[in-house]
């Protein structure tokens, strides 16, 4: 039995939730649980929606709300997101809780009594418009990196890379596009550079992790960590635990990262279960993150870590590269998305994640089209794997009276396919462990395609003696794809596990033979069949107002 901590980035409860983010983070770590949980693993996979910061306060401002409301309406939404994907989280808690409060509280004070925090006057933006000064979000202006000119004063969105305010070229205020001027305000700073050298060495031994994850992160290691500032001019978040700094508050980067521990310690409080169990020893911690979030897991967060003592830094950080959508990078502010609530009005979960989880912009970035998706819905989903399935059960319903048949006498084909199911099961579980998880569904699918193919050779509707032999094959073959298929597809291999006479669903990694002799429920289509006509209905949609949510 291993132990496995899963952790999943925390999403700005700033807006809804797109494709995008389903694709960065939630679909992979939700694969990867459900496989663990599958081979018998103790898993935790926690996180939470971030409510804190200018993300969240820029847009309440924008829409004349407080950044409570706005931070819970979509909090709330993405309950009900994660519920209806699937997302089998064992706590999805928010940065707006009391635990959250006193465990930022306690790793501040705990770090800052060691010297890894200390205070410092700096020169910050301050509008003299609108008399204020102007954290992150608050300054755009054009990136020194890739010359994106929508770059924000926290980061860049298009070549990921954080940023300073005052690195950005033709920086101005948001709200009135004033050019900033200096002003003095007294700030906490993290001591990142002290941990340069313990860093460095970690990284650069982190040999398993993927190569852009490794690279990205030991590329900004040796152009030398720079302290960073850990408190705002804001209003809204996490107050600082120091007197005198009563109007500001902790980064919500600094914070949110936090939330990884606080919600451990709240979902160990709400079982009566221990949270060290999956913060020291012998656990792995695995953080899927998207692409821009890459060096707050691999530098900030192990660097905090460091400083408190006595707590497991991540063994791993699988993130995702970026998603696009027809082509184009996806875009909140240009409204070029596909938002995860009307993409759920419209098609199922499963659907969904057979493209994502196909399509997985695992070590480079992918492109959703709609015209993929009804290709991988209408080809795959439905004419590979659904057709499998209904064309053995309803052969068994028409012919054999839904009665699970022995086999009458293996002959070389059937074998030769059975070996492969296993092998398959095998090939899928390396995969997953691995975190490999576009080769792991295309694995279980080309097994799907082989038995297809066995099926037509064999034409046991033209030939009765092969129906038997011919049937528990199959039958087989289905168990094992109910299986394999599980983590990617929860829903459908639910429904197919029934299907093939089981209870519940499966609950572990592991060929559950045919039941000889057992009557089957009746068949039913496992996918459905999307309409050509809804590639260019969704195109249409794209870019045009989305009433609910803009
Ligand atoms: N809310 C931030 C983002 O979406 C941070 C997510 S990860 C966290 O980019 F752990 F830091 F919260
Ligand atoms: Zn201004």
């Amino acid at each position: 039995m291993e132990r496995i901590f899963i952790a999943v980035a925390w999403p700005y409860a700033n807006g809804p939730l797109h494709l995008g983010h389903i694709a960065g983070a939630y679909l992979a770590a939700d694969i990867f649980a459900r496989y663990h949980r599958l081979k018998g693993n103790e898993v935790l996979m926690v996180s939470g929606s971030d409510m804190h910061g200018t993300p969240i306060t820029v847009r309440a401002e924008r829409e004349g709300k407080t950044p409570a409301e706005v931070a819970q309406t979509y909090h709330q939404e993405f309950l009900d997101c994660f519920k209806k994907l699937g997302i089998s989280f064992d706590l999805y808690t928010s940065t707006e809780t009391p635990n959250h409060y006193e465990v930022v509280k306690d790793i501040f004070l705990n770090l800052y009594h060691k010297g890894y925090i200390y205070p410092a006057t700096v020169p910050l933006p301050y509008c003299p418009t609108c008399h204020r000064f102007l954290p992150d979000r608050y300054v755009e202006g054009t990136c020194p990196h890739c010359q994106f000119d929508g770059a924000r004063g926290d980061q860049c969105e298009k070549c990921g890379h954080t940023l300073s305010p005052w690195e950005l070229k033709h920086p101005h205020c948001i709200l009135c596009k004033t050019t900033p001027e200096e002003k003095l305000s007294e700030h906490f700073f993290l001591r990142l550079s002290s941990f340069q050298d313990e860093l460095s060495k970690w990284v650069g031994g982190q040999d398993h992790w993927r190569p852009n994850v490794r690279h990205f992160t030991l590329g900004i290691i040796e152009g030398r960590l720079q302290d960073r500032a850990i408190t705002r001019d804001i209003g809204w978040g996490v107050p600082v635990p120091v007197p005198g700094f009563e109007g500001k508050r902790i980064y919500v980067w600094f914070e949110a990262v936090i939330g990884y521990l606080s919600a451990s310690k709240e979902w160990a409080a709400s079982r009566s279960r221990r949270w060290e169990d999956f913060w020291q020893g012998e656990v792995k911690s695995y953080y899927f993150v998207g692409k821009d979030n890459i060096p707050f897991h691999t530098i900030i967060w192990p660097a905090i870590l460091k400083g408190y003592g006595g707590l497991n830094l991540p063994y791993d950080v699988p993130a995702n590269e970026y998603l696009t959508l027809e082509g184009k990078q996806l875009s909140t502010s240009r409204n070029w998305a596909v938002w995860v609530p009307d993409f759920l009005a419209r098609y199922s979960p499963d659907q969904l994640r057979y493209a994502l989880a196909t399509d997985m912009p695992q070590t480079h970035d992918t492109n959703f089209s709609w015209h993929r998706f009804l290709r991988l819905n209408n080809d795959e989903l439905v004419g590979i794997y659904g057709n499998l399935a209904h064309r053995v059960l309803s052969l068994i319903h028409r012919k054999l009276s839904g009665v699970v048949p022995a086999p009458s006498a293996m002959d070389e084909e059937s074998i030769r396919l059975i070996d492969k199911a296993k092998d398959t099961l095998k090939v899928v579980d390396r995969d997953l462990y691995h975190c490999r998880f576009r080769e792991g569904i295309r694995q279980a699918m080309l097994l799907a395609g082989e038995a297809n193919r066995y099926l037509e050779r064999e034409s046991p509707w033209k030939n009765e003696a092969k129906l038997p032999t011919s049937m528990h094959t199959s039958l087989f073959v289905l168990s094992i794809l109910a299986v394999a298929l599980l983590p990617f597809m929860p829903s459908s291999s639910e429904r197919l596990h029934h299907l093939l006479g089981g209870e519940g669903k499966p609950e572990r990694w592991e060929v559950i033979p045919p039941r000889v002799g057992a009557t089957l429920p009746p068949p039913q289509a496992l996918f459905t069949k999307l309409e050509e006509g809804i590639v260019d209905e969704e195109k249409g949609r794209l870019n045009s107002v989305y009433t609910i949510h803009l």
